[in-house]
């Protein structure tokens, strides 16, 4: 069930103008732990939206409550400009929303189109379809750019870390997805492999599709996200362009909640790296 917000507004408000996915206050306890409280959040199409906080901020809450794990106790969700209800997973992802959790979830002892395709397979007269999945996966990494893969038919254990990223935003995308969710997608990288997932995070959103990416790395928040919404305590402490941010302001931001002054970059302190939880 679903219903119009704003419905006298509809006619001005163009399609590519209502942000793909909106919270509004929403608010999660766990008994007496109150996890979010009253957060906003916009999540437009074509653009990288960083979700950043330090350790027990409610970053994991907000994506579980976005890919149907959890539901919040108040507020809403508003996709395209309707009020929905996400009761399980898979509801999220018949309307495609589509999660990469930090352990990526891929099957060591299975190569890369038996991953892409697990559980969703192509069956041809009640067989598997092994040339069309071979040649949707190979066709789906080149969309994509991922040009350091050698074989579809490698093991995913052979892969490097930025390998097996690129497999699983692969398998992400693959079925139409609209937002894809990211959680902490370099924490595990190098140098080199950093450069080759933001570049993909950067092509997905290139092709119109909605990304939230968790991430501690300010580096990577600075280098690929448009947007950026700071999350201290379960309370959204600020959202907007990161153009309108530096590194201190986001900093102060994720450890005390409050953006303070903004300081000449030469009266400022070396900045400090907070750690990727693990
Ligand atoms: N299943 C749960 N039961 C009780 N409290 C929880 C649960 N999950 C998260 N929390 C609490 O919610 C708050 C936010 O957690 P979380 O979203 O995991 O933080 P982050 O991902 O930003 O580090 C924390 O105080 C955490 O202890
Ligand atoms: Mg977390």
């Amino acid at each position: 069930m679903s219903t119009t917000v704003g419905e006298q507004d509809s006619d001005r408000v163009t399609s590519s103008q209502v942000p793909l996915l909106s919270l509004r206050g929403i608010t999660k306890h766990f008994g007496p732990v109150q996890a979010l409280q009253g957060v906003d959040l916009d999540i437009p199409r074509g653009q990288v939206t960083a979700l950043c906080g330090d350790n027990g901020a409610g970053k994991s809450v907000t994506i579980k409550i976005i890919s149907g794990i959890w539901q919040q106790t108040h507020g809403d969700l508003v996709w395209e400009g309707e009020r929905i209800e996400l009761h399980t997973p898979r509801e999220a992802d018949h309307l495609g929303i589509s999660t990469v959790y930090q352990d990526l979830a891929l099957c060591d002892n299975l190569d890369i189109v038996q991953n892409m395709f697990l559980g969703h397979e192509n069956l041809r007269h009640h067989l598997l379809d092994e040339i069309s999945m071979e040649s949707y996966a190979r066709k789906t990494l080149a969309d994509l750019s991922v040009t350091t893969v050698r074989s579809v038919r490698q093991l995913v254990a052979s892969l490097s870390g930025g390998q097996r990223q690129a497999v699983a935003v692969a398998r992400a995308v693959m079925r139409d997805a609209k937002l894809v969710i990211l959680d902490e997608p370099t924490a595990a990288l190098g140098v080199t492999q950093t450069a080759q997932v933001l570049q993909l995070i950067r092509t997905l959103a290139d092709r119109g599709i909605a990304v939230l990416m968790v991430s501690h790395n300010l580096n990577d928040v600075q280098s690929v996200a448009d947007r950026i919404a700071v999350l201290h305590l379960g309370r959204m402490v600020s959202e907007g362009d990161v153009a309108e941010y530096d590194t201190q302001s986001i900093v102060q931001l994720m450890t005390t909640g409050e953006r303070g002054e903004v300081v000449p970059d030469r009266l400022r302190p070396p900045v400090v790296e907070i750690a990727p939880e693990v």
